[in-house]
């Protein structure tokens, strides 16, 4: 049943549906706002008397305490079990109501995406003996065959983080914002764009808004998320390009592009990747050009509380993120530095979780 959107948002298949996945979202918004809070301050709290009562080792000057002494006395505190239960049972939620909804207005979506491909043939690329390498393929987030398995992954992924933003973002407003806050080159010159990672392609699309005359391309390795972001994109008017290939591997000729932008991409690859992707990125970048990254922190200053440490692991078990613990670890800024980008902190944006980094090839 196909129920229209409200604004972009397309509408869940049933009522009930629409009622249940509003239910959701506000439970995820409890969990994560009313309930992180909770859980770090009493974590943290205990902490601090197992310190003081010698229970647990005093970290050395400039030393951050092991991630396990954490975990340890976090779990003694009652209230941590039940926020790990509310924000496993929130995601497993939201993933499967959102595809069960989805999933009986099927066969519109299937043909509306051939259709897009048929009458814009031109603006999606892709090489159907493509086979995504296995690291691309876990079900990150929970979100059922992940982001390159199921043929409805694109809608999935749409509606599913509508949800995970708590509901903000249903009109892709901080997509918009992050599409108007990626760096322009110094000398203006803005001819081609790459949003890398790009998924379903709400910064992607809002590119084009804002540079008509640019040509603007979203590479993702998600086929499913390409070609439900090329039918929305068709849909909306925007001549984009999409494009399924591995951002380590991307085809794209040396220079091209005059402006990058990557959200949230390289906290969900392993630190290897990340590097490949980098030396790919500074080779498809031409001199003077910019590269915007809004991403997960890191921990390399050593100032991240135990709360958000806590947090991270368990995300990283419970929610699938396989590669974020790594990344956050990870001495990020140092790598753009080590792969030739002059490396400054870029806007920020209302989410204030992210990091914004921009990394200029050297002209
Ligand atoms: C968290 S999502 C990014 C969100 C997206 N930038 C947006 O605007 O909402 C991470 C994306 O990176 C893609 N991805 C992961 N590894 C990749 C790789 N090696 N090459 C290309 N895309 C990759 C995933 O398919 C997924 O769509």
């Amino acid at each position: 049943m196909d129920r229209g959107n409200i604004g972009v948002l397309p509408r869940p298949t049933k009522l009930a549906d629409e009622s249940y996945l509003e239910f959701v979202t506000s439970f995820r918004k409890f969990a994560i706002q009313k309930g992180f809070p909770v859980m770090a301050a009493n974590g943290e709290a205990a902490l601090g008397k197992s310190i003081e009562k010698g229970e647990t080792p005093t970290p050395e000057e400039g030393e951050q305490l092991p991630l396990s002494d954490i975990k340890k006395v976090f779990a003694q505190v009652p209230f941590t079990p039940t926020w790990q239960r509310f924000v496993r049972s929130q995601q497993e939620m939201m993933w499967r109501g959102t595809r069960k909804s989805f999933v009986r207005g099927a066969d519109k979506l299937m043909q509306d995406m051939a259709d897009a491909e048929i009458s814009h043939p031109d603006n999606i690329h892709y090489d159907s003996n493509f086979e995504p390498p296995k690291y691309t393929r876990c079900e990150i987030h929970c979100q059922p065959g992940g982001y390159t398995d199921d043929p409805l992954g694109g809608i999935v992924f749409h509606y599913g983080t509508k949800i995970f933003y708590e509901g903000f973002n249903d009109q892709d407003e901080l997509h918009i914002e992050l599409a108007e806050k990626a760096t322009k080159p110094e000398d203006g010159k803005i001819e081609q764009i790459l949003d890398v990672g790009c998924s379903i392609g709400q910064c992607t699309t809002h590119l084009k808004t804002l540079y008509p005359q640019a040509e603007i391309w979203g590479l993702d390795v998600g086929l499913p998320l390409i070609r439900y972001g090329h039918m929305r994109a068709v849909q909306h008017g925007k001549d984009v390009h999409f494009k399924q290939a591995l951002a380590e591997d991307s085809g794209f000729a040396d220079g091209q592009f005059d402006m990058i932008l990557a959200y949230i991409l390289f906290h969900e690859v392993p630190v290897a990747k990340m590097k490949e992707i980098l030396a790919e990125m500074f080779r498809v970048l031409r001199p003077g050009g910019k590269f915007s990254i809004f991403e997960f922190p890191n921990n390399d200053d050593g100032q991240v509380p135990p709360g958000y440490r806590f947090m991270i692991d368990n995300d990283s078990r419970d929610n699938c993120e396989p590669y974020s613990p790594a990344f956050v670890a990870s001495d990020f800024k140092g790598i753009l530095e080590q792969t030739g980008f002059i490396v400054e902190d870029g806007p920020k944006s209302s989410n204030e979780f992210l990091q914004s980094l921009i990394a200029t090839k050297p002209a």
